[in-house]
């Protein structure tokens, strides 16, 4: 058995998959969550797949006094993977104190006791949103970082900021960020995926939800972007693979395989994507059809961005290996399973 691991935000779409490859790997997996964006059912479908139910303590991560208990109750922990956080970008805009009281507190909290129970390092949870419109294509991790759109991105952004400042004052641990492009799809198994609240904001569980006819027609925001058909370009991330980074990521700090106390790493495919070429990859992938239109642009919108995940391929030895046709077999596979268990 290798060492305890917390994973803050456990039984959220990226912290469910994570856990399950953290077990695959031997880890022993405490997990925290409020559940205000998933729910304990998550907890069967990892069992499901691993054969082992995480610990789980139900629990806000902006309670000190109860994240101090926790950590105290689940002695040993030594590395912690935080996904806890608010992540709807339209939301962030009309309720800013929400994002930064969530994801900034819960962040302070868990760097103020990780010295108090010897825990050596953090894997944070970060987005490609810190490049904004890149100047340079695909985007490095040296690519300056731009003013934020949103006061979730801003949460990213300062978040990396809190993360290396405590760092840089001598904290005894290590971080690694992880700068992730767009992550699909699901657990191969279909036992886990996402489970968006209400209308979904993202494409993915958009397009399924049309595909499997609780929508009328997916909305194309724009098909006037400097891109080869107009739609915008993305670099959709396999979850699954995007979990097994994290786990390579934890092994490296825990194995101190770095002298560098903070690090940072793309995690993409290299391959940008027009909205429109995924919509035909999903419909020759699956045999369905997407009834779609072409609207107006998204306000906010940032026309086109890849990853260059060079650095990921070459120092940590992770490469996205997932074909984009099978990620979006697997996103459609989860959206029938929810049909089943008639949640969705
Ligand atoms: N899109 C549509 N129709 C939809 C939804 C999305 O055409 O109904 C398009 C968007 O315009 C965009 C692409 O599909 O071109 C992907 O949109 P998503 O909302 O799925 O993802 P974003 O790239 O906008 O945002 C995601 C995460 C953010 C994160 C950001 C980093 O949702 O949390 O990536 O770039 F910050």
């Amino acid at each position: 058995m290798k060492q305890k691991i917390l994973v803050a935000g456990g039984t959220g779409y990226i912290g469910s998959h994570t856990t399950v490859e953290l077990q695959h790997a031997g880890y022993e997996v405490v997990i925290i969550d409020d559940l205000s964006n998933s729910n304990r059912d998550v907890l069967d479908g990892i069992e499901k797949i691993t054969g082992i139910r995480p610990d789980f303590i139900e629990l806000d991560l902006k309670d000190k006094e109860g994240t101090r208990e926790a950590l105290k109750a689940h002695p040993g922990i030594k590395g912690i993977i935080l996904f806890a956080a608010s992540k709807a970008v339209g939301e962030s805009v009309q309720q800013p104190l929400k994002y930064y009281r969530n994801n900034i507190v819960t962040l302070l909290n868990l760097l103020d006791l990780m010295p108090e129970f010897g825990i050596e390092g953090i894997v944070f949870s970060s987005s490609c949103t810190v490049y904004g419109q890149p100047d340079e294509l695909p985007v490095t991790e040296n690519a300056p970082i731009k003013p934020a759109t949103s006061p979730y991105g801003n949460t990213k952004q300062i978040n990396e900021e809190i993360i290396c400042d405590t760092i840089h004052a001598g904290a005894p641990f290590k971080s690694i960020l992880l700068r992730y492009f767009n992550p699909i799809g699901a657990h191969p198994s279909a036992e886990i995926g996402e489970l968006p609240n209400g209308v979904p904001q993202n494409l993915i569980p958009y397009l399924t939800q049309t595909a499997i006819g609780i929508r009328k027609e997916l909305s194309v925001f724009g098909n006037d972007y400097d891109t080869p058909d107009g739609s915008c370009i993305r670099d959709y991330i396999n979850v699954v693979d995007l979990a097994k980074a994290h786990v390579i990521a934890m092994d490296r700090m825990l194995e101190n395989k770095s002298d560098d106390r903070v690090e940072v790493f793309n995690l993409g495919t290299g391959r940008g994507v027009t909205v429109l070429e995924l919509i035909n990859t999903f419909e020759k992938g699956t045999g369905v059809k997407v009834p779609h239109k072409i609207v107006g642009r998204r306000e906010g919108d940032i026309e086109k961005v890849w990853a260059n995940p060079e650095k990921a391929n070459q120092v940590l030895g992770w490469t996205a290996k997932e074909t984009l046709e099978d990620t979006l077999v697997s996103a459609w596979n989860w959206q029938k399973k929810l049909r089943e268990r008639g949640i969705q």
